[in-house]
């Protein structure tokens, strides 16, 4: 049984799909702690009416990001992570950290990264004029939304969106490719090889739904 440790910073519905989708697939993991930076944030209260164990770690309590970061892994270390997830968690992580949880630190971005990381996402696409968006899962490695690439969803870009209908039809899609992606890493179907992440069994790591498009 592995221990996932998902960080968050606000709504928490990536979590929540994650948390749903390993109890009713019965993953051989359990989601054994969710822990924010913010002590009001909305999928904190959510974890913690499911019974998963959560806790803060105030970011401004710390005198600088690798006090802040230290505090941050001794309390996610108390649950033993074999995997810990970012799931809108938004702070940006000391070398440290990230090499403290190398190949076992996954996170979600809305968009289809090398494109568009950081903040402001949907409305930089929409300014773009790209026609086709996503999310991607990928390992994170110390830059911003960057990392060997573990699973992307496709959304095309209708003529009409604003940046509210792009998101949320992104989003959906975030919570269909984080829990496969996962899934498939908590079932131990993935390798990390020269960089890039293969599917052990050759599964497509392209995710697309032509509902969203
Ligand atoms: C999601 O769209 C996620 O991809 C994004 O924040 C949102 C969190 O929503 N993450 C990033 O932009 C990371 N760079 P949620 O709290 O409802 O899961």
């Amino acid at each position: 049984m592995k221990n996932i440790v998902i960080l968050l910073s606000g709504r928490g519905s990536n979590m929540r799909s994650v948390v749903q989708a390993c109890a009713t697939e019965a993953w051989p993991a359990r989601v054994a702690a969710v822990i924010s930076n913010r002590a009001d944030a909305e999928g904190l209260a959510w974890a913690a009416q499911q019974g998963i164990p959560v806790a803060v770690v105030d970011h401004r309590a710390h005198a600088d990001r690798a006090a802040f970061d230290a505090a941050l892994a001794a309390e996610i270390d108390r649950h033993a992570p074999d995997l810990v997830l970012l799931a809108g968690f938004m702070r940006i992580l000391t070398d440290g950290f990230v090499r403290h949880y190398s190949g076992r630190l996954l996170n979600i971005h809305p968009s289809l990264l090398p494109a568009f990381p950081g903040l402001h996402t949907h409305r930089r696409a929409l300014e773009a004029g790209v026609k086709v968006v996503g999310a991607t899962v990928h390992v994170v490695t110390p830059e911003l939304d960057h990392g060997p690439i573990v699973a992307q969803a496709l959304v095309p870009v209708r003529s009409g969106d604003d940046e509210t209908a792009l998101a949320q039809r992104v989003l959906q899609a975030e919570h269909r490719l984080y829990p496969l992606a996962v899934r498939w890493f908590v079932e131990d179907r993935l390798a990390l090889q020269d960089g890039r992440v293969r599917h052990l069994d050759g599964a497509s790591q392209l995710l697309w739904e032509p509902g969203l498009g």
